[in-house]
This record gives C-alpha cells, sequence and structure tokens, in this order.
C-alpha cells in the first residue's frame, strides 16, 4: 500500500475530491456552514491544511475581497490545491504555503506569515494532532486573530458512547450506499499513513473537550454551528 501523510487519506491524491465526499456525509454543506459562519468583508484569511483547496475555493467564492494564506504539509496536496485554485482563477487571492501546523503552533517564528487574520477555519485536519498540541494550536490561532476575529474548525469528533459510535459508523456505511460504494470499496483506495510531523493517525476528541479548549485558548463565545453524527463544525469569537 502507498505511504502517505496523515491527512492525505487517499494514495492517489486525484481521488481524494470524489472520495471524501463518498466517505464523509454531508461533506459540502459542513465546508459551507464553515463559509456562511465567516463575515463577507474578511480581508485576511488563514486556513489550516488546505489539502486540494475544497474551502479555499468556497471561501474565495463567498468573501470577495478575502485573500487566503492556505498551510500544508503534503506537497502532493499543495500541489493539486495550486492546479485548482489556478484553473478557478483566484492565484492572485490564495497563497499555498508548506508547513506543519503543529511548528507554527510551538514555534510562530518559524513561519513568515504574520498575524491580524480576521478568520482562521480548518477541516478535516486538526484531528491528526494530540489534545496537548490542539490546545497549543488553539492558543496560537487566538494570538494570530484580529480582535473581532473568529475560528471555525470543521472535523470528526470521539462519540459521545460506545452505543453512539455504532450509529455513527451505521450513517457513514448508509452513506456510502447511497453513494452507490461500500465502505470497504472507498477504504481500498486509501493509502497508509503513519507519523508525519505532529499529525498522526485520528487523535479524536469529545466536542466537549474541544469547547473547552477553546475557551482556555481565550474564545469568549464558543459555539457549534453543525453537527452531523460523529462530524462537527466547531469554533467561535475572541
Ligand atoms: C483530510 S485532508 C482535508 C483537506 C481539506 N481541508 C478538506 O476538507 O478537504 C487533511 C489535510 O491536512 C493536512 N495535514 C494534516 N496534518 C497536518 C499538519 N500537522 N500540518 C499541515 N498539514 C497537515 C494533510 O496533508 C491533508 O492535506
Amino acid at each position: 500500500m502507498q505511504n502517505v501523510f496523515p491527512g492525505e487519506v487517499f494514495a492517489n491524491t486525484a481521488d481524494f475530491d470524489t472520495g471524501i465526499r463518498q466517505l464523509l456525509p454531508r461533506y459540502d454543506e459542513m465546508l459551507e456552514v464553515i463559509t456562511r459562519c465567516l463575515p463577507s468583508t474578511s480581508r485576511r484569511i488563514l486556513e489550516l491544511g488546505c489539502g486540494t483547496s475544497e474551502l479555499s475555493l468556497k471561501i474565495l467564492n463567498q468573501c470577495p475581497h478575502a485573500q487566503v494564506i492556505a498551510l500544508d504539509y503534503s506537497p502532493r496536496m499543495l500541489q493539486f490545491a495550486q492546479e485548482k485554485i489556478t484553473a478557478a482563477g483566484y492565484q492572485q487571492r490564495w497563497t499555498g504555503i508548506q508547513a506543519d501546523f503543529g511548528d507554527w503552533a510551538n514555534n510562530p517564528e518559524s513561519l513568515d506569515i504574520g498575524s491580524e487574520f480576521d478568520a482562521c477555519v480548518s477541516s478535516l485536519a486538526i484531528h491528526h494532532l494530540q489534545d496537548e498540541m490542539k490546545l497549543k494550536l488553539f492558543e496560537r490561532i487566538a494570538a494570530s486573530l484580529t480582535q473581532e476575529g473568529c475560528f471555525w474548525n470543521a472535523d470528526p469528533t470521539l462519540p459521545e458512547s460506545p452505543a453512539l459510535a455504532e450509529v455513527y459508523k451505521a450513517a457513514r456505511e448508509e452513506w456510502a450506499v447511497q453513494q452507490g460504494i461500500s465502505l470497504t470499496e472507498i477504504r481500498a483506495k486509501r493509502g497508509a499513513s503513519s507519523t508525519q510531523g505532529y499529525s498522526s493517525q485520528d487523535q479524536l476528541a469529545s466536542l466537549d473537550a474541544h469547547l473547552q479548549m477553546l475557551s482556555k485558548a481565550g474564545f469568549q463565545t464558543v459555539a457549534v454551528p453543525w453537527k452531523y453524527y460523529g462530524l462537527a463544525v466547531f469554533g467561535g469569537w475572541l
């Protein structure tokens, strides 16, 4: 099996955009919730773990004045993202940077991206960090936002009980079948991943633990604008 970084998911990067929509229920809706939570006047937006740029593209469509600084540590994902951004004509408003956001959390000087972001966003990436690093990252994000800044993250969360873990699993199976494929068939396209930098395979935390970390990091208002079985969009404002 081809080795990939945690979060790249598929052995072949070109399979990501279709595969993730089969693997996860309501992927587009989840990303759209993030874009709706952003002020449309946002000018500087930081994205962590941009992957193939699906969230970036939605944001660039929704926020006409925004410049997106997009971090990802995978050169394959960044290259794929850059091609899509260029094809969509957004190359002047999007900068892809190859970096580990765990490094940035620990040592902000290592990355010359500045601060004063109107918003920070992320989807399906931060759950690869251990909880201690999630908190550090949330603190770094809080320190990098303007006074009115907001942060929105979409991620899988730890099921609240074993019974609910079964319910969430069944919902994903059913979703895949509705897409005309089984989870086993989708999973056959996955790559094998081990630890890379600060990320490893899923390091899920409960939704409650995430909200507590956000408060501890300095977010005054924390919210969960969307939850669908084990997936959630959560974040807030300083
Ligand atoms: C599942 S993909 C999600 C991509 C995109 N946000 C989306 O929702 O389609 C996760 C991405 O996070 C990146 N990633 C994971 N851990 C990272 C880290 N520590 N630093 C930078 N990028 C990371 C992976 O390379 C991958 O592109």
